[in-house]
């Protein structure tokens, strides 16, 4: 299922020239901070009434500077379209790798983590940075999602030529009629999200010839399943 009607190659094009559009804007927008900065320097050493309220209003605009770079940068990094090295990789590890990131973290939250890993699993023909990217983005919204602590299972399993990585939380969980936003670029429910770590694990997925899916109960958690090819083949270019 698609929500754009843009082929793969109009995408592209359409990904360089609002990446060039976001460039073009961070740089007077780093100009513009530096100047917040030197300016916010020069009231903190006056000392009246005026120019503390000019302090205040100028870090304001600091903070709005800094917010709207952030989300320049993010979206930089989710138009960004990653050259794919292709090497035979071993999910279970990919994902230990993940689990031990996350682990202090919940460990602090409560959040016990159950393994259940097929040892036997093949190794499979994909670009195992990107993938561990798109992995940590999922499990770090299951562990987002339970904030007072729960359960993560994480399981991995083949079935033909394809492996499977099944994320199960039990946390807050997706209402129904949200489940067909949470996949869409910018659709947040969190005070500080910005809405690409699912469109951006989806993305990744997909250019692995793999497919992510869920499976929420409102209140009392959400499984997503990825499925990933053991033997894809990329076309030599
Ligand atoms: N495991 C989950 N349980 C409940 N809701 C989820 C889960 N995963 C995703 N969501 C919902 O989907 C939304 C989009 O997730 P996504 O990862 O794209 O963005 P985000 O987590 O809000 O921000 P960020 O860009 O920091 O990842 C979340 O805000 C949340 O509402
Ligand atoms: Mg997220």
């Amino acid at each position: 299922m698609s929500e754009n009607n843009f082929n793969s190659g109009e995408l592209n094009y359409l990904n360089t020239l609002a990446a060039g559009l976001v460039h073009e804007i961070k740089n007077p927008l780093n100009a513009i901070s530096i100047n917040l900065q030197l300016l916010n320097e020069d009231l903190q050493d006056q000392d009246s009434e005026r120019d503390r309220k000019m302090s205040n209003r100028v870090q304001l605009l600091q903070k709005e500077v800094g917010r709207l770079d952030h989300i320049l940068s993010d979206f930089l990094r989710f138009a960004k379209t990653p050259v794919l090295h292709f090497e035979k990789c071993d999910i279970n590890g990919v994902i230990e790798s993940v689990l031990d990131f996350i682990g202090p973290e919940a460990m602090q939250n409560s959040i016990r983590i159950l393994k259940s890993f097929d040892t036997t699993l093949p190794k499979c023909n994909l670009d195992s940075s990107v993938i561990k990217q798109a992995l940590l983005n999922v499990i770090l919204n299951a562990q987002q999602a339970m904030p007072n602590g729960g359960e993560l299972m994480v399981r991995t399993y083949q079935n033909g030529e394809n492996v499977f990585i099944d994320i199960t939380d039990t946390g807050v969980g997706v209402q129904e009629n949200k489940i067909d936003k949470i996949f869409q670029v910018y659709y947040s429910t969190k005070k500080n999200g910005t809405g690409l770590g699912l469109p951006t694990a989806r993305r990744i997925i997909e250019e692995n010839r793999g497919t992510i899916n869920i499976r929420s109960e409102d209140g009392k958690g959400s499984s997503f399943l990825i499925k990933l090819p053991v033997n894809y083949k990329p076309e030599a270019k």
